[in-house]
């Protein structure tokens, strides 16, 4: 059986990092699923229509990491048959050997709910707006009022909303650094594989 780390959190609360290096850690397969929805979003058109054929090639255009992106993903992410038509490929890669990462807003709670390790990564608005902004070279202040309006949408609607699953383990980031982070939730997957 293939061992499942399933990883939520608001946007820049350091998950995408922490997946990053746990996958490297423990020689699993990495999904960055936001990049799903921002390639869905990007792709212009009718977005059902765009989930249900989207390929490899459309996860790899440059332009999918702007905030522009970030909310087109956010707005059609709460669209049923789009996060429907995403299922099947987020299953599938959840079952490679010898493991996988998810990272996204749903993964604990719905597309892998069995996940033996779940972590809900967090971190104030400050800290996550200040980090994206230098991130992508912006204003902070534009960056914390972007976040705020992509998380309370993605908490907001009626399907798959943004919430840690009952069992996960919750990992404030906005106090720690890089490597901190990333050696707490080491040891919250090593302390499930026993
Ligand atoms: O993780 P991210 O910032 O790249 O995600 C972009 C948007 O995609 C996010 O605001 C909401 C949506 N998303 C989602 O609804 N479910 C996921 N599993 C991942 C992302």
């Amino acid at each position: 059986m293939p061992f499942i780390i399933a990883i939520d959190g608001p946007a820049a609360s350091g998950k995408g990092t922490i997946a990053r290096a746990l996958a490297a850690h423990f020689g699993f397969h990495h999904l960055d699923t936001g990049l799903l929805y921002r390639a869905v979003g990007a792709k212009g058109g009718d977005p059902v229509a765009a989930a249900r054929t989207l390929e490899k090639t459309d996860l790899s255009r440059p332009d999918l990491r702007s905030a522009e992106a970030g909310q087109a993903a956010s707005r059609i992410a709460a669209i049923p048959e789009v996060r429907a038509a995403l299922l099947a490929f987020q299953h599938r890669f959840a079952g490679q050997e010898p493991g996988a990462v998810l990272d996204g807003r749903d993964i604990g709670t719905v597309i892998c709910p069995g996940a033996p390790v779940k972590l809900y990564v967090t971190a104030s608005d400050q800290v996550r707006a200040q980090r994206r902004a230098a991130e992508l070279g912006a204003d902070p202040v534009l960056m914390l009022a972007e976040l705020q309006e992509r998380d309370r949408r993605d908490r907001e609607r009626a399907t798959a909303p943004l919430r840690p699953a009952e069992d996960a383990v919750v990992l404030d980031t906005s106090n720690l650094t890089i490597t901190d982070a990333i050696a707490r939730a080491v040891a919250v997957v090593d302390r499930a594989r026993g």
